[in-house]
């Protein structure tokens, strides 16, 4: 797969450990993120993946920051982009199967029940169900 990643200064540990397990599984990583801990703000760094990934010929993208949720919802503000705070397991195979999800978004700075690249993989594995989600995704890009 081709994934684009991009993180602030809350999540660069976080950022290369997820680098570095998706390609030793193979995978391209387009590295968009801060690599310091010099401060930058989430929303701009939202907006350098997202703007790669609409360039095309990505699977899906990644966003990390101290919470997850600040460069979560600045991703989600572009249409076409559904991005899922994932915490496990269960929501990142349900990120894939129920709501088609194309970015997900970690936090540096809290704690997971399972290893990182575990969950990741789980969203990575998983499949789109479509039917009635497909109606319900769809109706996503009507709202903005
Ligand atoms: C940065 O200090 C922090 O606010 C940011 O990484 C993120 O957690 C925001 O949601």
């Amino acid at each position: 797969m081709k994934i684009v990643i991009a993180n602030d200064h809350g999540a660069v540990a976080l950022k290369f450990r997820l680098v570095k397990w998706l390609e030793s599984q193979g995978h391209q990583v387009v590295n968009l993120g801060i690599d310091t801990e010099d401060r930058v703000d989430y929303p701009d760094q939202a907006e350098l993946a997202v703007q790669e990934y609409f360039r095309g010929g990505y699977d899906f993208g990644i966003v990390c920051c101290g919470t997850g949720i600040g460069i979560s919802i600045a991703a989600n503000r572009h249409k076409g982009i559904r991005c899922a705070l994932i915490h496990d397991s269960y929501t990142a195979r349900m990120a894939k199967e129920h709501n088609n999800a194309n970015f997900v978004a970690f936090g540096g700075r809290g704690e997971y029940v399972e290893p990182v690249e575990q969950i990741l993989g789980v969203y990575m594995n998983a499949k789109f169900e479509g039917g009635r989600h497909a109606t319900r995704v769809a109706k996503l890009d009507t709202i903005c």
